[in-house]
């Protein structure tokens, strides 16, 4: 038992970094935020919002409320921000939530977040690339080309589309993924349906990556700016189209239709768009100052994308009636709905397009980056095979780790439903930021006397409240995602126990 709780002492942390040479502490406190804002602002807002505000057969929408759903939102991530702050100062190495729980809550819990980082980071990842091919397929159009529907959608959406049609929805996005059903090529009945963009963007990414793109902290800083700009455009000219009535139309059912039930269900969607602040900690081995910087970048970063979401959902729900709002590209579909001149819509929604590429594009990078170095770090401490830490002898790039995150991204990404991955990502997510919130108080018990540069005030009452707040966005997601999460770790469980507590370096160390 006493094994399985081992940790991995601070000196060992750091001499794995002796031994790759440790990385240069150029970081400042805003290329932290910036960091933070880049991993952030992705699918999350641009494609499933939708599914927030209209709901799904399991679920109810919130409506022009899914405002309050960001609110909600924001508090238990920032509960939960101030706990990853706590870590990553106390903790100052490149590394994740996994490193700081091998460090500080023993082997097993480490190797249950890093299984459950795999959802974060590769399943959040199929829910980007999904995203991402939608608005991709809007900007083609906008150039004059077509994609078949039954080339850029999945079986899911493609037969909800059909139905919605059957039923008398008429707008051009849902007609358009309702002719995936009727032209697909068919095997025997079968249609084929497959995303090929969101296959194909993670595959071009895969080979960048492995051949050793180095996404500086500058670069990262113009897309952010990048990103904000194209969503602060959104929200100037939505402001002009808003109609009141939209928010308050008791023919659709008033501001929120569904009451609070559809405010927490909705909360608990856009958790996605939240995801990625928790990134910076990624950062804490190049932070100039992390004691200082680390709090500064991950609330910085929480804040600013809190109020950006909140301002888009004021503007979407304002300008076109909430319930036309449910498809994969939600402010596309709200600039189709507006009221305003056709030029104007319709350059809105080149641009909107644009952007939606761009921003999901850098969130698709910093991921498909971060999953095959978490990876790195797990097999070098002998719980994943040596393989997943080979080094390219060419590029120095964690190349096997990296093509195995490519197949498996890009090979999901072609067949699955947005709706469902962003489910089970924001499950895992919220359940690696409660352990990491119970890591806090254990540690504080177990260890009062660690140096701790930030502390998180009021302990145990905000990691309380940051594991009951995030315990209660997990309640409001579907059984079928508890179902599927529950699979996911038992099989976590049983490869610890036939393979990585076998090979553990710590272990055979001891
Ligand atoms: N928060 C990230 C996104 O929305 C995962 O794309």
């Amino acid at each position: 038992m006493n094994q399985l709780f081992q940790r991995k002492s601070v000196a060992d942390c750091e001499n794995d970094i002796a031994e790759r040479g440790g990385l240069k502490r150029t970081l400042t406190k805003w290329h932290l935020a910036a960091l933070g804002i880049g991993a952030t602002i992705g699918a999350g807002i641009f494609a499933t919002t939708g599914t927030a505000i209209v709901g799904d057969p399991l679920r109810p929408g919130a409506g022009p409320a899914i405002i309050f759903s960001f609110l909600l939102t924001a508090l238990a991530c920032g509960f939960a921000a101030l706990c990853y702050a706590e870590f990553a100062s106390m903790v100052p190495i490149a590394g994740s939530a996994y490193t700081y729980a091998y460090a500080s809550l023993g082997e097993l819990v480490a190797w249950i977040i890093g299984w459950d980082l795999i959802i974060e980071y590769a399943v959040g990842n199929i829910g980007v690339a999904i995203g991402w091919s939608g608005h991709f397929r809007v900007l083609l159009e906008h150039l004059g080309i077509s994609l078949p529907a039954w080339l850029a959608t999945d079986y899911r959406t493609a037969f909800e589309a059909a139905a919605n049609v059957a039923s008398g929805a008429t707008d051009s996005s849902m007609a358009y993924l309702a002719s995936a059903v009727s032209e697909a090529p068919r095997i025997g009945s079968l249609p084929i349906i497959f995303n090929l963009p969101a296959f194909l963007v993670v595959m071009a990414l895969t080979w960048l990556l492995v051949v050793g793109i180095r996404e500086s902290a500058n670069a990262n800083k113009a897309m952010v700016i990048l990103k904000i700009g194209i969503i602060l455009f959104f929200i100037a000219v939505g402001a002009f189209l808003i109609e009141p009535s939209n928010w308050t139309n008791p023919a659709t059912g008033g501001f929120a239709p569904n009451g609070f039930a559809g405010i927490s269900a909705g909360a608990a969607i856009i958790f996605f768009s939240y995801i990625g602040f928790d990134a910076v900690s990624t950062a804490a081995e190049e932070a100039e100052n992390p004691a200082r910087d680390m709090p500064f970048g991950i609330i910085v970063s929480l804040v600013v994308c809190t109020v950006l979401y909140i301002a888009l959902a004021i503007v979407m729900t304002g300008i076109a009636p909430w319930p036309t709002l449910g498809t994969p590209e939600p402010m596309l579909t709200a600039l189709e709905h507006a009221q305003g001149p056709p030029m104007l819509l319709n350059a809105s929604s080149f641009i909107v397009a644009l952007g939606a590429v761009i921003a999901m594009g850098s969130v698709l990078l910093v991921f498909q980056m971060g999953q095959p170095r978490i990876f790195f770090s797990m097999a070098r401490d002998g719980l994943l095979p040596p393989v997943f830490s080979k080094v390219h002898p060419k590029y120095k790039t964690p190349h096997v780790g990296t093509i195995l995150t490519g197949i498996f991204v890009g090979g999901f990404a072609a067949i699955a439903n947005i709706a469902e991955v962003v489910d089970l990502t924001n499950i895992g997510t919220l359940f690696a930021f409660v352990l990491v919130s119970l890591g806090v108080i254990v540690l504080r018990y177990k260890e009062p006397d660690r140096v701790r540069p930030f502390r998180v005030p009021w302990v145990p009452i905000t990691p309380l409240i940051s594991i009951v707040a995030c315990l209660y966005l997990m309640f409001q997601l579907p059984w079928v995602t508890w179902v599927r999460f529950g699979l996911w770790l038992a099989a976590g469980l049983v490869i610890y126990f036939l393979y990585s507590m076998r090979h553990s370096r710590l272990r055979r160390k001891a």
